[in-house]
């Protein structure tokens, strides 16, 4: 837990799913730029190995509900929080099981946004939250419309969050990327469609997005070019090019 604060600077940060991709990465740059950084992983082993000793651990399973693994007098010492955990299962709406689309919705939606209210009610002046949404939460990706559907909704609760303002006055950002090269895809059982080069790399994006906190930005930032370029699909668009990725992308 970080014992120290500077009012004025932002210099704590709980980031989930820091063992792999864009998490690990971000945590990496924010301790080597002395940032204090409490982490919330699954696998204490898999952090460790990631070189993440000097981060505070929470261990959890976030496609569960419980958020006792941490306290609110422990989360509101953070000045950051980054909701990055996510997941994705690629495969027909049909074919998921009851269980895997309760526990993907509580996962990439239920608990960032548990843990979004209980920060903004404690979270001290300067503090910001940092949604990792997704451009298929603008264009939903044919199998994968449960994970498209809970960046979507992730997406709206964050814009109009920050719309409705916090009487706490945090700053609140929607970083949504196209397509980083990390082993997401792998895990969800999908091809990527994005070819070898045009993904950004994972410290890229760590690195736009932690420039982004310490601006203070809020808004929307889209990093790399996947993301930008769908962002201008408008849903008459979209419609009839899903369509087209469902028939080459069919599992
Ligand atoms: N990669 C992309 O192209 C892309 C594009 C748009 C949006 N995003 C979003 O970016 C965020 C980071 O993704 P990434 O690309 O860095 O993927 P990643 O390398 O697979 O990292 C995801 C992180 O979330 C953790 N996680 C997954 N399920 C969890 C669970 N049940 N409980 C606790 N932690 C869990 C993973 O832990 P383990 O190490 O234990 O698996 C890992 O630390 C996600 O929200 C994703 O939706 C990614």
């Amino acid at each position: 837990m970080p014992s120290t604060r500077n009012l004025s600077v932002r210099n704590s940060a709980l980031i989930t799913g820091a063992s792999d991709g864009l998490g690990l990465e971000l945590a990496r740059q924010m301790l080597a730029k002395g940032w204090t950084v409490g982490i919330v992983v699954r696998s204490r082993d898999k952090a460790l190995s990631g070189g993440l000793a000097g981060a505070a651990l929470y261990q959890a399973d976030l496609s569960q509900a419980s958020q006792a693994f941490i306290s609110d007098q422990e989360l509101c010492c953070y000045d950051v929080l980054v909701n990055n955990a996510g997941a994705s299962t690629f495969g027909s709406f049909e074919s998921l099981t009851s269980e895997q689309i309760q526990q993907l919705s509580q996962l990439n939606f239920v608990t960032p946004l548990v843990l979004m209210n209980r920060f903004l009610r404690m979270a001290p002046s300067n503090a910001m939250v940092v949604n990792v949404s997704s451009i298929t939460g603008q264009v939903p990706m044919p199998f994968n419309g449960l994970y498209s559907a809970c960046k979507a909704a992730m997406i709206a609760v964050t814009q109009l969050a920050r719309i409705e303002g916090s009487s706490r006055d945090v700053k609140i950002l929607d970083f949504c990327p196209g397509s980083i090269s990390t082993n997401f895809q792998s895990k969800g059982g999908a091809t990527s469609h994005v070819r070898a080069g045009q993904a950004m790399s994972a410290a890229q994006a760590a690195g736009i997005l932690l420039k982004a906190i310490e601006q203070g930005k809020t808004g929307v930032i889209r990093p790399d070019k996947v993301a930008k370029v769908l962002a201008l699909a408008t849903p008459r668009l979209w419609m009839p090019l899903s369509r087209l990725l469902a028939r080459k992308s069919r599992p």
